[in-house]
């Protein structure tokens, strides 16, 4: 935590009240109310958070006014055409690009943590076949507390290493097992001569009664789409993940917290519904329909993957990944693919429309990325947990940083009660 830089005065029924006030290395100054209801007996309220700093971090900074995203400074465009998912791992979870030799010994660590204990294969045996992959996910990982034993002391810092290692290592396994379970397949083991995403890939798409070979160029892909979703300052999930930790749970409680809230359709769900919302479109000559309706105000229905609470311009991963998807979609010989086309014009449809515009409401991450993970063979149910794979490393950063916190506490906000105030019971024969 820096110093003061200088203070805020709120003046409250006559009385004024000095807050310190600190600025950051990028971004918005901010005033500490820590001491504010001590002193002034007052709370603030922001429901939705929206003006709220819940910490102070160095791990990633978003300027959402320029459409940048910096992960321990380095902007992600530069990452994804340079870098790979795990030394993005390495970077965000120790702060600094890898030496040769501290990534060699990494990539190790992560490839022979990626089997999970056999015994948990019962575990998705227990699931009906058509469960959604995020709710085997989210049982799953929480699960995993009860078979990894030795690495869920929080104050154990090589405790802590380990299950940060685990968690990284067997979340692209799970993922492919609820896949394989969901459509009645064996499990495809991890196999160490493989990287990440090609590894990933195998236990998706293989079978054992032929051999499968992964395409590079779509192992490229699967790992820029996992570089692409990292880590993002404090989300909703990464906030639910800081706020379980908080309170001494285990990393893999905590991560699967952070599963559940990232499967909302307003959060890491956006993926899954936006092929689905353009799917329903279906041909150009229906956008200015769902134009309408994404401005209608009695209708809840909104143009999934546009927006974004911070993003005020283009999302950055989104300039990526819609570069992504036309190698891709090319590759696969798809590039006339109905729905890419649908995407490209809806979002040139709303980004001339004056609502969209006024709104500052541009394409995110999730706009183009289930068109890439479509057209390599993912049904729609699998995006989200893509997505919580490649996330796993920004919630785990996030969890390291917050428990090396001295000033942590347990998250417990208040609240604006607009309740009943105290009444007597009334007994049922008088009601
Ligand atoms: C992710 O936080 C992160 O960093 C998340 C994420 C990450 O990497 O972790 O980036 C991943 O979750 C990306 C966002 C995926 N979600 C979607 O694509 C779903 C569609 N988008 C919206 O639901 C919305 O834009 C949010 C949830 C993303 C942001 O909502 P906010 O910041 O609370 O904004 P808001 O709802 O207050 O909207 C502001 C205005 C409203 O109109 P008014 O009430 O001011 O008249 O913009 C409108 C909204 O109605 N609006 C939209 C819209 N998004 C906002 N109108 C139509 N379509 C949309 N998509």
């Amino acid at each position: 935590m820096t110093d003061a830089t200088k203070s805020a005065t709120l003046t409250i029924d006559g009385n004024a009240y000095e807050l310190p006030m600190y600025s950051p290395t990028s971004g918005p100054d901010v005033v500490d109310i820590r001491k504010l209801y001590a002193q002034a007996g007052v709370f603030t309220y922001d429901p939705g958070f929206t003006s709220t700093a819940s910490c102070d971090s160095t791990i990633t900074f978003i300027d959402g006014d320029k459409g940048e995203l910096l992960h321990r400074g380095y902007p992600i465009d530069q990452l994804a055409a340079k870098s790979h998912y795990l030394e993005v791992c390495y970077l965000l979870l120790y702060g600094e690009l890898p030496s040769a030799k501290d990534l060699e010994v990494f990539e190790s660590t992560i490839t022979r943590h990626t089997m999970i204990h056999e015994q948990m294969h019962n575990f998705f045996r227990g699931f009906r076949r058509d469960a959604h992959p995020m709710a085997t996910m989210v049982g799953v990982v929480g699960a995993m507390s009860a078979f990894y034993h030795d690495s869920t002391d929080i104050s154990d810092e090589r405790q802590r290493e380990i299950a940060s290692h685990r968690l990284i290592a067997k979340m692209p396994t799970i993922a492919a097992m609820a896949y394989k379970y969901s459509v009645g397949q064996p499990f495809v083991y991890p196999r160490n001569d493989l990287d990440y995403a090609a590894n990933f890939l195998h236990m998706c798409f293989a079978v054992p009664a032929e051999e499968y070979v992964v395409d590079p160029i779509l192992a490229r892909a699967m790992d820029r789409i996992f570089t692409l979703h990292a880590d993002h300052e404090q989300n909703a999930s990464t906030s639910t993940v800081r706020l379980a930790s908080s309170s001494g749970a285990n990393p893999f409680a905590c991560i699967a917290a952070g599963i559940a809230c990232l499967w909302g359709p307003a959060h890491g769900g956006a993926n899954q519904a936006c092929l689905e919302m353009l799917k329903e479109i279906g041909t150009p000559d229906r956008i200015p329909e769902f134009i309408a309706r994404a401005k209608d105000k009695n209708d809840p229905f909104r143009l999934m993957g546009f927006g974004h609470r911070v993003y005020k311009n283009f999302d950055p991963r989104a300039t990526v990944m819609k570069q992504s998807a036309d190698e891709v979609l090319e590759l696969l010989g798809v590039e006339n693919n109905p729905i890419l086309q649908v995407a490209k014009e809806l979002e040139t449809a709303a980004l001339n429309d004056p609502y969209f515009a006024d709104k500052k409401l541009f394409p995110n991450v999730d706009f183009y990325s289930g068109i890439i993970l479509e057209a390599m063979g993912f049904p729609t149910s699998m995006f989200t947990p893509i997505f919580a794979v490649s996330r796993t490393v920004g919630w785990i950063s996030q969890w390291k940083e917050q428990l090396a916190d001295p000033q942590m506490k347990i998250g417990r906000p208040r609240q604006l009660y607009q309740g009943s105030v105290t009444r007597d019971y009334i007994d049922i024969e008088n009601r």
